[in-house]
């Protein structure tokens, strides 16, 4: 969470600094401000609210010069306002700082500079702390090179923090310069021609370069326009290789779509073929995944399985317990990333462990990946973010290829996750006993996948329609079985995101065991119901809603639509489809009704409330 963007180059900065930080608006969006030195002294702009505040204040107000740092904010520590906003001054008022992570011992940090006689403190903001004990150090030290006293003052201060951070710096005397350094938070230097930058996100800089270096931990950057210099917090200098950003700013613009989130949503028939391409094959009815890392025998011998990731990435891991279970008969675990850590799951020296996560940075799941490894189990990563830390971190694994994501609420990610998975239980099966006609028939009906999330997303005005019907209600309900089960938590959680309506999911033969006392006129229940080996099962529980007034919208296929005529208010048909593979069609609906109903409700659909994409913080 938080997004930072530094400039340093021969143009006007800040509104490569204001552009850079809306396309960093989805890592948070309470607060945002940018600190340009100009000549002697260092130009603040900032305050509550989203970018388009910023830009308005710099507007009025412009902040002209060549170099500087912003910040786009999710709060962790004070509240929403004006003064907590980044960047942060140090005492001298010289050196401005913004800051992406948490500071876990800033309170005793302050206490320290307090005594002192460092008291002039304006937020209530950890990033403030280490702004003023960077400054702290820096006047302490001595020599003529500021360049390398600032970069000496960082190390020294960094060195002190317990936490997370990825930081960004300049100093009102030193020109054409500034400073950035990361922990457990992502930055990424851009490589120009005669300008170089930071970001937490390439998606901020790509317009400018396709160049870029991604910082490791305890790595500290000094910036100037045509070099730059990594080093160590204890001052080694290193080589780091310049990779090339796969997308270009066309990929990350909304086009002629009203939101990110429904252009993502009408992007999935392309994720999804990204997610197979060149991975099935066909001689052999399975998959293949070199970046597994993994030889036959050893791919042959996993005797478990641990799934592990936060929000819509674990409900991807729950569809995929199910996928591995049934076609590779191996045990297999769903841990929240953030429970995993902490406890004792037991585990064999056989299992294989997979981080799940679209961003590549979400701290509970990198936990969760450094405490697997540490405990010497292989871990694997499926990430989307190429360049990331779990990425980086892991044994080896698969990507998604499905492109930027940008909308806070994750779609494409999901089934192109959805379809990973398949592609695992898949080979895993293949190197057991799946047969090589099963193997080819989960190959068909991925390959058909696509074509049916076209058809799918036809549906999208229709169920537009049905929205506006349910546009009142109080909260819905959401049912499903085996495969679906996780898919009804899904839409649920699509729901709660971006509607703010009370949402459940739960597998629906649950409901007489509680949630049938729920069931009232204005609470809907969405039973995800295709024409599988349990649709009459799931019918029943349909009859006990219907029993009771419920509304129900129901997401069937093949000949569920006939049978559940006059039983449910709405069907929503979707095509036939192998159950194993159903979940990456039955959730489209799913996010089209999450969506329209948010439009239909006025919520900020690819922004909501409270939320950032990446979550970095514990
Ligand atoms: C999904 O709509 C959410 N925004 C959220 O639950 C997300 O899936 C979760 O934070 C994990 O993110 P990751 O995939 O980037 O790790």
């Amino acid at each position: 969470m938080c997004g930072i963007v530094g400039y340093v180059g021969r143009a006007d900065a800040a509104p490569i600094l204001l552009d850079g930080l809306r396309r960093l608006e989805y890592r948070g969006y309470d607060s945002a401000g940018v600190a340009i030195v100009d000549g002697d002294h260092v130009e603040i702009r900032k305050c509550a609210g989203r970018i388009a505040s910023l830009a308005k204040l710099v507007s009025e107000n412009p902040a002209p010069g060549l170099f500087g740092v912003s910040h786009t904010r999710w709060a962790t520590h004070g509240k929403v306002n004006d003064e907590n906003a980044h960047p942060h001054f140090d005492a001298s008022g010289k050196i401005a700082l913004v800051h992406n992570g948490v500071i876990e011992n800033y309170q005793a940090l302050k206490e320290q500079l307090i005594q002192n006689g460092d008291t002039n403190f304006r937020s209530d903001t950890d990033t403030e702390v280490l702004a003023h004990l960077i400054g702290n150090i820096y006047r302490q030290f001595d020599g003529k090179d500021s360049k390398a006293r600032l970069v000496n003052a960082v190390r020294a201060a960094l060195k002190r923090v317990i936490g997370t951070y990825g930081i960004a710096l300049v100093h009102a005397d030193i020109a054409n310069f500034m400073v950035g350094a990361r922990r457990g938070s992502p930055l990424v230097l851009g490589v120009g021609k005669d300008e170089n930058f930071l970001a937490s996100d390439v998606s901020a800089i790509v317009a400018h370069t396709r160049d870029a270096i991604y910082l490791n931990d305890f790595d500290v950057v000094a910036v100037e326009r045509d070099k730059f210099e990594i080093s160590s917090l204890d001052g080694v200098s290193g080589q780091h290789p310049v990779s090339k950003v796969e997308f270009s700013a066309e990929d990350i613009k909304k086009g002629d779509y009203p939101h990110y989130m429904l252009k993502e949503i009408f992007e999935q028939p392309d994720s999804v073929r990204d997610a197979m391409r060149g991975r099935l094959t066909y001689e052999e009815c399975t998959a293949k995944l070199g970046g597994l890392n993994m030889t036959p025998a050893e791919l042959r011998d996993v005797a478990r399985i641990v799934l592990t990731g936060c929000g819509t990435a674990l409900h991807a891991a729950m569809v995929g317990e199910y996928l591995i279970e049934q076609l590779a008969n191996i045990p297999t675990e769903v841990e929240f990333a953030s429970e995993f850590r902490h406890r004792n799951t037991p585990m064999t020296p056989d299992t294989l462990v997979f981080a799940i996560s679209q961003s590549g940075e979400t701290a509970d799941t990198l936990g969760a990946l450094r405490e697997s490894r540490r405990k010497g189990y292989r871990t694997l990563g499926i990430c989307n973010n190429v360049a990331s830390t779990i990425a980086r971190e892991s044994d080896g694994g698969v990507y998604m290829h499905a492109g930027p994501e940008i909308g806070v609420a994750a779609t494409k990610s999901f089934t192109s996750q959805l379809v990973i998975l398949t592609l695992i239980g898949l080979l895993l099966g293949r190197m057991r006993n799946l047969s090589t006609a099963q193997g080819s028939r989960i190959i068909t009906g991925l390959e058909a996948l696509p074509e049916q999330i076209e058809e799918v997303l036809k549906l999208s005005d229709r169920i537009k329609a049905i929205v506006k019907k349910y546009a009142d209600v109080s909260g819905m309900l959401f049912f499903g079985r085996q495969f679906n089960y996780p898919i009804a938590l899904e839409g649920a959680l699509k729901m709660k995101e971006i509607t703010y309506l009370f949402a459940e999911g739960h597998p629906s033969a649950e409901l007489k065991h509680g949630i049938i006392a729920l069931v009232r006129p204005d609470l809907p229940s969405v039973f995800i119901a295709p024409d599988d080996t349990v649709f009459s099962k799931n019918v029943n529980n349909i009859e006990q809603v219907k029993a009771r007034k419920g509304p129900i919208i129901a997401i069937t296929s093949g000949n569920g639509a006939k049978q559940l005529k006059g039983l449910v208010n709405e069907i929503i048909e979707i095509p036939a489809v192998l159950d194993p593979v159903s979940p990456a069609l039955t959730v489209i609906p799913l996010q089209l009704f999450a969506y329209h109903l948010a439009v239909e409700l006025g919520r900020d659909v690819d922004k909501p409330r409270n939320l950032a994409k990446s979550v970095t913080v514990e």
